[in-house]
């Protein structure tokens, strides 16, 4: 974090975007200190993360902080327009550092990266879009630019290692350390054998392959690509630190030479003060006012969430016991082309209407207390429609999540779907209620657009694939959880109850691999008719269903058997 690389790396951006970018190394850098503070036991530097973190909520409801580095994260939010909370997820990853980590895999690994660092990354890359330069990274090389990530994650890790040891973290996942036997010990012993020596090997080789992703900047902005394959040329040049440090490694952090830094960085001033000289930057407008007045998320008080507004007719949910409650319903809400024809309307019209019944199942779903909802909006079959049908459809669903009705509700909102051929406006605005709702705990709502089952499970295979490639799994040994680790939203639940509106009995290519074993319940009413009182009778319908999993069913025996 104290890298001078950044610092290096910060100057190669345009001058208007330095300010922030430091604001925003300097309130990182911070968090990792008071993580990594020697002289504090773990009890008491993990009290002063938390309470960091609380001050920060405190200073963004008030708009300014007596803390200088909060003070200039809170004035770059509001400058900006930044939503940060998203990096309440990357805080409460550095409390659980604090707390100690048990990393069993690769995967366990990856995920602490995405919560710890990418949120950060991911700032200094709404700054680029904020400033007008077309930095966003194309979605298809979203796979490339997290590979990146965890490749600078990686690099971090082995060049904080002394540092890590010293207070008895060891920051890699068991299935690497597994790799080479007594590796782990000698480490934790701080023991340079040859054992330790192949592992470091092994990894920073590792970490050089994660960083070397040529297409992750074709076709950027020749600016913004020099400063992430500077980013990248820096790391490698860490890297060859690391292998060069032998047993010093344990003892202190390595830094590449004074002669092999300048050797990256001399080229890349050179391209990067051209690049920008070339481009006309836009400057952020005024000062919002407050964080909290237009973003209730960042409130300091995270639990004040707003309860579902009652169904008009005063309906309350019926009473189901939690062992009967489904975790996960799907639903593929279909018929509002036919409601817009019975209502002599044009098709177009059934989907702006189609828009209160999702919100009706969200309350519905709050209010019963399930977990998992999950929305069939657009599939990859529905561009056969007319352009102005389809323009409509994610119209409406981009106004909706402008107006955001749901925002100050307990859910957590994402999507699921290829992000190709989706208008740019509703793929950010996806983003960024995913990004503003990412720790919220009470239902989990994940939009289908641009979905198709097959899609999915054909993604997955070209993952898995890829991962054999690059050596991260044996092709011989994939499992069932192989392949749902691989998926685009691992953490998908399988479907307990899949319910199809308007009238039609088929499962139109929708969650294949989640709803193999799922209740099926297919109900006449188009769409836009459906309300909350739907949903619950959908669950007492479930609840009377027997589940065998393909068990034998169980004979009811005598009473008291
Ligand atoms: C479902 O309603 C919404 C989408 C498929 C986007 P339809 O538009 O399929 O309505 P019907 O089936 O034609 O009535
Ligand atoms: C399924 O409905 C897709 C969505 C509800 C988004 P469709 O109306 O497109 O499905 P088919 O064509 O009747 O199978
Ligand atoms: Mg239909």
């Amino acid at each position: 974090m104290h890298d001078p690389g950044i610092y290096a790396l910060i100057q190669l951006m345009p001058t208007v975007l330095r300010p922030p970018s430091w604001a925003l190394w300097a309130a990182a850098t911070a968090l990792d200190d008071l993580a990594d503070q020697p002289d504090a036991k773990q009890t008491e530097r993990a009290a002063r993360v938390e309470a960091w973190t609380h001050a920060l909520q405190r200073d963004l409801a008030a708009g300014a902080s007596t803390d200088p580095v909060r003070h200039a994260l809170v004035d770059t939010s509001l400058r900006w327009h930044l939503d940060l909370s998203s990096l309440q997820g990357a805080m409460t990853s550095t409390l659980d550092d604090v707390r100690g980590r048990h990393l069993t895999d690769w995967a366990a690994w990856r995920s602490w990266c995405n919560e710890g660092i990418a949120p950060w990354v991911d700032q200094v890359l709404h700054l680029f879009e904020r400033a007008g330069v077309p930095m966003t990274l194309r979605l298809d090389r979203q796979q490339d630019y997290r590979r990146f990530i965890d490749g600078a994650q990686l690099t971090d890790t082995l060049t904080d290692l002394s540092a890590d040891l010293a207070q008895g973290l060891l920051l890699l996942p068991q299935e690497a350390l597994q790799t080479y036997p007594r590796a782990e010990e000698d480490l934790r012993q701080r023991r340079w054998s040859p054992a330790t020596a192949a592992l470091i090997r092994e990894l920073t080789a590792l970490a050089r392959e994660w960083l070397t992703r040529p297409a992750m900047t074709t076709g950027m902005h020749p600016g913004a690509a020099t400063v992430l394959d500077t980013a990248a040329s820096l790391m490698r040049a860490q890297l060859d630190a690391v292998d060069a440090a032998g047993p010093t490694l344990l003892k202190h952090a390595p830094h590449p030479s004074l002669i092999a830094r300048a050797r990256v960085l001399a080229p890349a001033r050179l391209r990067s003060s051209l690049a920008w000289s070339l481009t006309p930057l836009a400057l952020p407008g005024p000062r919002r006012p407050s964080v909290t007045a237009s973003d209730p998320s960042l409130a300091a008080d995270d639990t004040a969430f707003r309860p579902p507004p009652a169904h008009p007719s005063g309906a309350v949910p019926p009473q189901i016991a939690a062992e009967q409650m489904p975790f996960h319903v799907a639903i593929i809400m279909d018929g509002n082309g036919r409601w817009a024809q019975q209502h002599g309307l044009p098709r177009p019209q059934g989907h702006r209407a189609g828009t209160a019944a999702v919100h009706e199942m969200v309350y519905g779903a709050l209010e019963i207390g399930l977990r998992h909802l999950t929305l069939y909006a657009f599939s990859t079959e529905n561009w056969k429609r007319d352009a102005e049908e389809i323009t409509t459809i994610l119209e409406a669903i981009r106004r909706d999540l402008d107006a955001g009705p749901l925002r100050d509700l307990d859910v957590r909102q994402r999507w699921s779907g290829h992000p190709d051929k989706l208008p740019q406006e509703l793929v950010q605005a996806l983003m960024r209620e995913e990004r503003r709702t990412r720790t919220r705990t009470g239902l989990t709502l994940t939009v289908c657009i641009n979905y198709g089952g097959r899609e999915e499970i054909t993604r997955t295979a070209a993952a898995l694939a890829q991962a054999a490639q690059a050596g991260d799994i044996d092709p011989h040994l994939i499992g069932e959880d192989d392949f749902t680790r691989h998926m685009p939203q691992p953490d998908m639940p399988n479907v307990d109850l899949l319910w199809r509106t308007g009238n039609e009995q088929r499962t139109s290519n929708f969650l294949p691999w989640h709803a193999t074993y799922a209740e099926l319940h297919f109900t006449p009413d188009y769409w836009p008719d459906v309300d909350r009182r739907d949903l619950w009778h959908a669950l007492t319908t479930y609840c009377r269903r027997s589940r065998r999993y393909g068990n034998a069913a169980r004979v009811p025996g005598p009473p008291g058997s």
